[in-house]
């Protein structure tokens, strides 16, 4: 039967790196929902739409023309044949996306696409119908509650925050990592209206990623999937 993995976990985490991994290890596709946020920012942003016009913002979101690849070994991010892939991870884009991203009428048109996705995995696809891991926010508890395996990838702030400075300046000292503090903990916070990402829902396993390197954790995940 298809095997469909959620992961949620929030930034720093690990949480696209472990993901994509899983995915190739288990032949399933693979689907950063992250980045469907990030890409409908984006877009807003091109469309010269005003983020604080939630109705606006909505009615572009529900025009966008993305298409998500689901290739673990090179997930794709295309918005009308552009490719945004690296246009989306800007410090712009990053610090914006959480307004659109707490809009619902956004979020209800994301989660039916994310979900249409999940179920083209089950049948064919990328994967020959295999399955798909998905990772987010809110994949464990709204968008696919009924997954074989359901992961919370968390870590303590520390290590959160020199993830992402390893991330964004290639580097992880000091300065680095209180570069990066003031943007993590901020999109934490504004997240948090829409995502539970530091408790584990009932039914949700909880690997914190800590003490793990990349390899562990990602066994740490597998593990999960087995049981
Ligand atoms: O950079 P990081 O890995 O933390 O974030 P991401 O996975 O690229 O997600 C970017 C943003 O999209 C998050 O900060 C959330 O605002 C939003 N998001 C969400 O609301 N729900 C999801 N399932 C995934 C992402």
């Amino acid at each position: 039967a298809p095997l469909v993995v959620a992961i949620d976990g929030p930034s720093g985490s690990g949480k696209s790196s472990v993901s994509k991994a899983v995915a190739r290890e288990l032949g399933l596709a693979y689907l950063d929902t992250g980045a469907m946020y990030r890409a409908a920012t984006w877009w807003c942003v091109e469309q010269g739409v005003e983020l604080t016009d939630a109705d606006a913002v909505a009615a572009a979101v529900r025009v966008m023309p993305l298409v998500m690849g689901v290739d673990p070994a090179a997930p794709g991010v295309h918005v009308g044949g552009t490719d945004v892939g690296e246009a989306i991870r800007s410090t712009a884009i990053t610090a914006a996306v959480s307004a659109v991203a707490t809009n619902l009428d956004v979020r209800a048109e994301l989660r039916r696409l994310q979900r249409e996705a999940i179920d083209a995995e089950r049948t064919g696809g990328f994967s020959q119908g295999r399955g798909m891991v998905a990772e987010g926010r809110d994949i464990t508890t709204v968008v696919a509650p009924d997954a074989d395996a359901r992961v919370l990838l968390t870590a303590s702030e520390e290590a959160r925050l020199a993830r992402r400075a390893l991330e964004v300046h290639g580097e992880a000292g000091d300065a680095a990592v209180e570069a990066t503090r003031d943007q993590v903990l901020r999109r934490d916070q504004d997240d948090s209206a829409v995502s539970q990402f530091h408790v584990a829902a009932d039914g949700v396993v909880t690997v914190d990623s800590s003490a793990l390197d990349f390899a562990q954790t990602v066994e740490a995940v597998l593990g999960v999937v087995r049981e």
